[in-house]
């Protein structure tokens, strides 16, 4: 599919509509594409980012179709491979285009794909590409999600190409950004698997594009927005330092205790008038799991007792939540156990980098007795006492 983004300006990209899993972790219910954008100057013509290697079939049926005979500037905005996987089958095809992009990607795509130094124009922020009647602008956005990313302005008409910055994986055969909210979904999907951990880079970020004129934002995967200030607005919300009043409950369990805990401290949160979201750890979408960490004022991982430490899915989910950095303001850790064990400990020491405030963890023997439950109740109020002493959402 060739979808129109302005007068000279495609989107030749590939959607992969049955992918479903990306970096081997990420799932993928609604596919993806890889979107390429092709800018036709008066004078040259420019492709912005490719696909993963194994589209090209596809990439180059649509470069066909549009009766290219040259490209002059292959330009990279990122490294990974879903973006610059068809970079060496495209200077094939085209020997005399030079792939433009910052020293970093240069690096990373020497080191990835094995590219010659020389097939490289290096640009740094602020620098402009004629194409003729029109004008590439680079303007370095790092750490969305690595440090070399970047995005390029097409002055002339107004469009930011921001690869995976306001990405959503989502497979669809239209240009823009139609059906709002099966797209805020997705967005924020991709915004919790990827960029939340980077929230202060994506904020500066985001002024640096507000500070030009934009009437379209073109990332490299899912749809573009010609009204870019919804999906602005949208990171603004979910990079707010401000959490929601929402817990979050991650859970396991093996003979129905930890669950039996679960499913009291659900209840006695409710009452109290918080939002709670409870995953099964064994059965969870992580990137459902991820986006409630966009929100979370509290997160609360419950697991049994097994080989002396907690579950392993409980510990992978400690590792991801490590990893994802939320914003989170408390953690607490409950569970059931058999004759002892350190899953309190190992949990903790798997949470490092989460800078929330540790409640009295919960750790129960066997199933839970009435006093229990009471002890429950009191940490459903502790949490309740601290959301209410901050500002949420
Ligand atoms: Fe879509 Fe970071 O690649």
């Amino acid at each position: 599919m060739i979808r129109k983004i302005a007068d000279g300006v495609y989107n030749v990209g590939v959607v992969d509509w049955d992918r479903v899993l990306f970096d081997e972790i990420v799932p993928l219910p609604q596919g993806t594409s890889y979107n390429a954008y092709i800018i036709f100057g008066s004078e040259k013509t420019a492709l912005i980012d490719t696909a993963e290697p194994y589209k090209w079939d596809e990439l180059k049926k649509n470069i066909e179709e549009l009766g290219i005979k040259k490209i002059d500037y292959i330009i990279s905005n990122h490294a990974e491979q879903d973006h610059s996987g068809c970079i060496p089958f495209l200077l094939e095809m085209f020997p005399e285009a030079k792939i433009v992009t910052n020293e970093k990607c240069k690096q990373f795509e020497m080191d990835l794909l094995h590219i010659p130094e020389e097939k490289f124009m290096v640009i740094k922020e602020g620098d402009v590409l004629s194409l003729g009647d029109k004008t590439l602008e680079f303007i370095m956005t790092p750490w969305v999600h690595w440090p070399e990313t970047m995005t390029t302005y097409l002055q002339e008409d107004k469009i930011m190409f921001t690869c995976d910055f306001f990405g959503s994986h989502v497979a669809i055969s239209h240009a823009f950004a139609k059906d709002y909210d099966r797209i805020y979904h997705e967005a924020k999907r991709y915004y919790a698997e990827i960029m939340m951990p980077f929230r202060n880079f994506i904020e500066r970020n985001i002024k640096k594009i507000e500070s030009r004129d934009v009437k379209i934002i073109a990332p490299s995967h899912g749809p573009a927005y010609d009204d870019p200030s919804y999906i602005i607005n949208a990171y603004k919300e979910w990079i707010d330092a401000r959490p929601k009043n929402l817990v979050l409950i991650a859970f396991v369990s093996m003979h129905e205790s930890t669950r039996k805990m679960v499913d009291y401290l659900i209840d006695a949160l409710s009452k109290r008038g918080m939002e709670v979201r409870a995953r099964n750890l064994i059965t969870t979408d992580l990137g459902e799991l991820a986006m409630d960490l966009v929100d979370a004022a509290t997160i609360i991982i419950a697991t049994p007792t097994m080989l002396a430490g907690p579950h392993p899915a409980a510990v992978s989910a400690a590792y991801l939540i490590n990893a994802l950095r939320p914003k989170a303001r408390f953690a607490a850790i409950i569970g059931s156990y058999g004759w002892g064990g350190k899953a309190i400990d190992i949990l903790k020491a798997n949470m490092g980098n989460l800078k929330a405030e540790f409640l009295e963890p919960l750790l129960i023997k066997g199933l839970p007795k009435k006093e229990d439950f009471a002890s429950l109740d009191e940490l459903a109020e502790e949490i309740k006492k601290k959301h209410d002493s901050m500002e949420i959402q």
